[in-house]
């Protein structure tokens, strides 16, 4: 728009407005002073429909050009079954006629032939009429006043909506309490007045005929040409916008799968739900071991198959566990497959590995996953029972203590730590095994476990070459990589704690 030069001083304090705010404002000035306020309904401006009135009316009034005030209107409208009941007749109409055709009739009559919800409707009518049944029988003979009149009163009542509402209020209240019939519909008219500041923009404004929004239409037939644009407040202030970020979590996942992706690993996936066999057999922990307990993993009580043909790997455990390999005895005792073949949620991501290698026997490989494990594990700021691992598996000639340390140094060294310490550990299927430890100002935190698997795990799935694994807690690393001091926080949910994390690649 365009605001001339008369009346400098003034217009710099006023408001900007569109080409359209213009037109309904000078409407409203070019008025007669008596015809104010005026309806919104009767404002009709050349070139603007309804709704583009309406706007401008809210944008005038926002920039306090124009007063408005809104009066509520209540309208009663008929329904579907008000209608239907028009048609049909009402159902106490229904059934009173039914009366009287019969010299008389019966409640389960009126059900019978009005259907279950408009006999009932029916018959409570009539009763609320002093109509009620004697000894079983409905006789209409016995009502009280012209039962009638009061029918065509009810029907004339609903034919003539929305007028009917206010010429005849007990009707209407009648039918309030009714279910359905008629509803009620709320609708706000606005009245409005120019105010002093919209008096004297008016005067300045033009309504002259701006570009206001810049289409390929306009710029492809060049009508643009000649004509004046809509000016544009550079300056104006605006509203923040929270544009979306990761969560946390999230954010550290998709970190941790770039980086691996980087140094040439293949990501694997697993399932939540597996047997026994796979999460703990395939390992060689023999089938009495404590981690197997109720305890710490949590067990499925289910029929449902899991679809994975796994008769081979289940003879090969049973082989294993009973007399062991060349060179190696095994556990001894009797392998039994009904536990193999019991289903646990996953209580770590090397059963992914292990799977992975049984079906990628041939070397090198190196792989990793990020995924949840579930533990049964009572819930405190260090413990959670459904975290996530960072699993990974190197299979080469050359794997080695070496090649793991130099992975998990090159790995939480490209996260920012560089303060690794490996201790030993024990886990069933590693020899030797290593936990690591990370330093962070001072305080170590213990991250997840690593080795080389055991013979007994590689050899009977047909593994020639050294493997070595790791599994590491990634909501653990999200506590030092964050800074949290619970590991519950992690899975916050907050907006506004969640903005104070502006995470984006
Ligand atoms: N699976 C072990 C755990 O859940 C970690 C681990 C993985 C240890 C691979 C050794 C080798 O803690």
């Amino acid at each position: 728009m365009v605001i001339t030069d008369k009346g400098k001083s003034d217009s710099d304090k006023m408001p900007e407005v569109s080409p359209a705010e213009a037109k309904v404002l000078k409407f409203l000035t070019e008025l007669k002073k008596d015809t104010l306020p005026i309806s919104e309904a009767n404002i009709e401006v050349e070139g603007l429909n309804e709704r583009e009135i309406s706007s401008a009316i809210s944008w005038l009034e926002k920039k306090e050009l124009i007063n408005v005030q809104k009066t509520e209107h209540h309208t009663f409208l008929l329904t579907e079954e008000g209608r239907k009941f028009i048609k049909e007749g009402l159902p106490e109409e229904r059934a009173f006629q039914l009366s009287e055709k019969n010299k008389g009739t019966t409640p389960s009559e009126i059900m019978k032939q009005l259907g279950s919800k408009d006999g009932k409707i029916a018959i409570a009518q009539l009763a609320k009429l002093g109509i009620k049944p004697s000894q079983g029988i409905i006789d209409v003979s016995r009502g009280i006043g012209n039962i009638e009149e009061i029918f065509i009163r009810r029907k004339s009542f609903l034919a003539g909506l929305p007028e009917s509402a206010i010429s005849d209020p007990d009707t209407l209240e009648h039918f309030k309490k009714r279910e359905d019939i008629i509803a009620e519909k709320k609708r706000t008219e606005r009245t409005v007045a120019p105010t002093d500041l919209g008096m004297r923009l008016s005067k300045v404004v033009t309504t002259e005929d701006v570009v206001s929004e810049v289409t390929p239409e306009i710029l492809q037939n060049e009508s643009w040409k000649g004509r004046n644009f809509r000016r544009y407040d550079l300056n104006a202030p605006v509203e923040r916008i929270n544009s979306a970020v990761y969560h946390p979590i999230t954010f550290l996942i998709e970190k941790v799968r770039r980086i691996f992706l980087d140094m040439g690993f293949t990501e694997m996936t697993g399932h939540y739900v597996e047997y026994a066999g796979w999460n703990m057999d395939s390992l060689f922990i023999p089938q009495d071991h404590p981690a197997r307990d109720m305890q710490d993993t949590f067990y499925l009580d289910s029929d449902r198959e899991i679809p994975f043909e796994d008769s081979e790997a289940m003879k090969i455990f049973r082989k294993v566990h009973e007399n062991g390999i060349e060179g190696y005895s095994g556990w001894g005792y009797r392998w039994k497959e009904e536990i193999a073949r019991e289903k646990v949620l996953r209580t770590h991501t090397t059963v992914s590995t292990i799977r992975y290698l049984y079906k990628h026997k041939e070397s090198p490989q190196a792989a990793f996953s990020v995924e949840k494990v579930f533990r049964h594990e009572s819930v405190d700021w260090k413990h959670l029972a459904e975290l996530h691992q960072i699993e990974g598996t190197y299979y080469a000639k050359d794997a080695n203590l070496s090649t793991l340390f130099w992975l998990m140094k090159e790995f939480y060294g490209r996260l920012g730590f560089h303060d690794l310490k490996f201790i030993p550990s024990y886990y069933p299927y590693t020899e030797p095994s290593l936990d690591v430890v990370v330093n962070i100002n001072g305080k170590e935190m213990e991250l997840g476990g690593s080795g080389v698997f055991r013979p007994e795990v590689t050899r009977p799935l047909g593994l020639k070459e050294p493997v070595v694994a790791w599994g590491l807690g990634l909501e653990r690393l999200a506590m030092i990589y964050y800074g949290f001091e619970d590991i519950r926080d992690i899975y916050r949910t907050d907006i506004d704690w969640l903005r104070k994390f502006p995470l984006r690649f």
